[in-house]
């Protein structure tokens, strides 16, 4: 068995490796590629028979229609979201999906709340001004989390992580999930998405990107949103319409935005392009804002998430191999997604 990994970094290779020698020492012979998955590069895949892949690997039509011409049976998700991948051809090209569907909740709601508090307290200011001398403290000011609403959207593993962690500051917690289980419950209220953007401090995302939820803030839901109000972002970036973001931050609607994720992140992120010319002018936009914060998809970035990461998407692959039935896979029916541990999702 070759399995072919694409959007290899030293960090994957690392714990993939090492995991692979401890604990499947006889289950495949990778070979890493660093390309992004597309289908320029399918080729690569060529002599495998299997693929792992990334949240910007590209896997609609085409490349599943070239993956499984060229002989792969397998694909193998290092990530949590599946919003990348055409799940309806692979169902008809009889391709094993699977995903890793909770590597590490607390790691993504623990940035979640880093990226809250640098925005509120803006400590990433105070760094640089500490640096060079400065110790005057005007334009630094921030506000109590404590008694603080804050509203979470999705309280799914992430979303609950965030819940106990804002719960823990003394935050009132609303939350809007279609289809929310009771565990939210002994941290704060479930309410409708209006309710939860009127009433809301701080708005922090934490469904998937499906259908339902492609740009579930736009224009007319930034219109609902408190005053002033925070909204951050470590899900998948085309929940957000980031045209109207930047109008909502012009028009001082919004009062600050922290983004994990990107709409158009696919072409940029886990790149180093500090040497070129950016031609996204609405990214370009919102980093010219002060009170923007934008990283480059890491809120998954911890040793441990790593660890499972690589310990989880092996162990799909063997229950591949092995006709084992795997809780990871992602089973379609219809257009329909159904497994055990998510409510139906249209895809
Ligand atoms: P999950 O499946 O445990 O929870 C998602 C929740 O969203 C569920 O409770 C579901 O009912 C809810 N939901 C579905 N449709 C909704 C809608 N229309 N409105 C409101 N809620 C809705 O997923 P998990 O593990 O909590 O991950 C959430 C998302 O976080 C993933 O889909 C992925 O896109 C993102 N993610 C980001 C990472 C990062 O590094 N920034 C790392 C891992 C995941």
């Amino acid at each position: 068995m070759k399995l072919a990994v694409f959007s290899a970094k030293s960090y994957d290779r690392t714990y993939l490796d090492e995991v692979l020698g401890q604990r499947f020492p006889q289950l495949c012979s990778i070979e890493y590629h660093a390309f992004a998955l597309s289908e320029e590069t399918v080729p690569l895949a060529q002599g495998s028979d299997a693929v792992c892949v990334f949240v910007n690997d590209t896997l609609d039509e085409r490349v599943l229609g070239a993956l499984h011409a060229g002989g792969i049976r397998a694909i193998l998700l290092r990530c949590a979201g599946f919003n990348h991948v055409d799940l309806t051809t692979a169902e008809t090209l009889g391709l094993f999906v699977a995903n890793v569907p909770a590597y590490s909740p607390e790691a993504v709601a623990e940035f979640a709340v880093a990226l809250i508090q640098t925005l509120n307290r803006k400590t990433h200011r105070a760094y640089n001004r500490v640096r060079e001398g400065n110790f005057n403290i005007e334009g630094l000011l921030g506000t109590t989390l404590h008694g603080q609403t804050v509203g979470i959207v999705g309280v799914g593993r992430i979303g609950l992580a965030a819940a106990r962690i804002f719960h823990g500051f003394g935050c009132r917690l609303l939350a809007y999930d279609p289809f929310a289980g009771p565990e939210f419950g002994q941290y704060g209220t479930l309410v409708d998405l209006d309710r939860l953007l009127q009433e809301s401090n701080i708005v922090s995302l934490h469904c998937p990107l499906t259908a339902d939820t492609r740009h579930l803030i736009n224009e007319a839901t930034l219109a609902r949103m408190k005053p002033g109000a925070m909204l951050v972002n470590t899900s998948r970036g085309g929940l957000i319409e980031s045209a109207s973001v930047i109008q909502a931050l012009k028009s001082r609607r919004l009062g600050g935005l922290a983004l994990d994720v990107y709409e158009a992140e696919g072409e940029l992120f886990y790149n180093d392009h500090s040497g070129e010319i950016i031609d996204d002018d609405i990214l370009m936009r919102l980093m010219t804002f002060p009170n923007v914060l934008i990283c480059g998809h890491q809120g998954f970035f911890t040793r441990e998430a790593l660890t499972e990461i690589a310990g989880v998407t092996l162990g799909n692959l063997s229950d591949f191999i092995s006709g084992r039935s795997c809780p990871n896979s992602l089973v379609t029916e219809g257009h329909v997604l159904v497994r055990r541990d998510t409510a139906p999702v249209r895809l």
